[in-house]
């Protein structure tokens, strides 16, 4: 199997599997606990269904959108996840690239293999810079500093990630960053050696952005869990919230927002946008899918704050369903990171080009002009 053989979400994921060593590849498809959330993030979208509307010119049909103040050409953008040098030896440079080329905006991670100010010179598309608030308090400061002077658009905090998931795929296969050779991971390595030997040939893993503060996690094996208890800060609350949004003041979501309570809060604080997300499943099992919560929470402040569906996301119906119920944008991140690992910006171009053609494809078929045109009237729940 190859890139050309690969036209969804499952057959991504399938060639990342291939080229993987598996505890990279559990790392981006495994959850919490039982993962009953991270399954029910998708299957979600299945309790409602799509109603077409027949006979209204569908020759142009516009997918653009506008979010987080930048005008994106579909309504999907890359989620910020955490060292993509694990995936593929060009990192964070491969998935900014695709980005930029399929006119999407691109999310970059506090743990991000690639510096702030590398990618901000690489691409002139839009970027998202998520923000995790650490316990040595000036690595805020400096972060959001150095977002502003690269020229960065927009900002998340994320604020579901007080304590680390309990991954349990990671403690099985013994993952590490950087990822430690070990009598049981030898052979999962050893099989892979395409992976193995570009790891080995190119840059050192480093989490660039905060190296200077922090060794932690970048020079020395440790799992991403035990680097979470130890460097994130439990005691962040909403006056924190507030301060990052006033020291960036430019458009700010709080991300890994589930509750119409909170999503008030946002507002309150002074928050542009809320990303609904469980953190893919990743965090607190039996936690809600955020396209159960989205109907709820747009219904209370959608008029007020944009509203990004996070989670789940595999098909271009998906982002239908989720923009009729009012969502402004969705973002994934398996769903790009699978085509990383399986064909680096190739890869992630190949999947941002299939989900923008499904999205194109299904708006014509529902008979929709333009991504307004998606409204209540276009679904329901069974
Ligand atoms: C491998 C991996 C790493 C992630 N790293 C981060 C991160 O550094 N910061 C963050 O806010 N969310 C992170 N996330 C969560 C994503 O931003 C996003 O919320 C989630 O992937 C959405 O669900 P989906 O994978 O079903 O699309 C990560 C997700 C994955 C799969």
């Amino acid at each position: 199997m190859n890139l050309k053989d690969c036209y969804s979400f499952d057959d991504f994921r399938q060639l990342a599997k291939q080229k993987l060593p598996s505890p990279i590849f559990h790392y981006i498809d495994g959850g919490a606990d039982d993962e009953i959330t991270l399954k029910r993030n998708t299957s979600s979208f299945d309790n409602c269904d799509l109603i077409p509307n027949v006979l209204n010119d569908v020759s142009n049909v516009d997918l653009s959108t506008t979010v987080l103040g930048q005008k994106i050409d579909f309504p999907l953008f890359l989620s910020a996840t955490a060292m993509h040098r694990l995936y593929h030896h060009h990192g964070e440079r491969a998935t900014a690239k695709a980005a930029e080329k399929m006119g999407t905006m691109f999310g970059i991670s506090t743990m991000a293999t690639v510096s702030i100010e590398e990618i901000a010179k690489l691409t002139k598309g839009p970027k998202l810079f998520q923000l995790y608030i650490h316990k040595d308090t000036g690595l805020t400061d400096n972060l959001i500093e150095r977002c502003k002077k690269a020229g960065f658009n927009s900002m998340c905090l994320t604020v579901d990630t007080v304590v680390g998931g309990n991954r349990e795929r990671d403690r099985r296969t013994g993952f590490t960053t950087p990822p430690k050779l070990t009598l049981g991971s030898l052979l999962s390595f050893a099989l892979h050696p395409g992976w193995t030997l570009n790891n080995l040939l190119h840059e050192k893993f480093q989490l660039a952005n905060i190296i200077h503060t922090t060794k932690k996690g970048s020079g020395i094996d440790k799992s991403v869990v035990d680097y979470i208890n130890e460097q994130f800060d439990p005691s962040m609350d909403w006056k924190d919230a507030e301060y990052c949004v006033k020291k960036w003041g430019g458009p700010f979501a709080l991300k890994g927002v589930m509750s119409v309570e909170d999503a008030k809060k946002a507002i309150d604080i002074g928050c542009s946008a809320i990303m609904i997300s469980n953190h893919g499943g990743r965090q607190l099992d039996g936690s809600r899918a955020p396209f159960d919560q989205l109907a709820e929470i747009v219904d209370a402040v959608g008029d007020k704050i944009e509203v990004i569906l996070d989670g789940g996301v595999r098909r271009g119906t998906h982002v239908l369903k989720a923009l009729a119920l009012g969502a402004k944008a969705c973002s994934f991140g398996k769903g790009y990171l699978f085509s990383l690992g399986a064909g680096g910006q190739k890869g992630v171009e190949a999947v941002l080009q299939i989900m923008k053609d499904e999205i194109k494809r299904d708006m014509t078929l529902m008979g929709c002009k333009s991504v307004k045109e998606l409204n209540r009237s276009k679904v329901v729940f069974r």
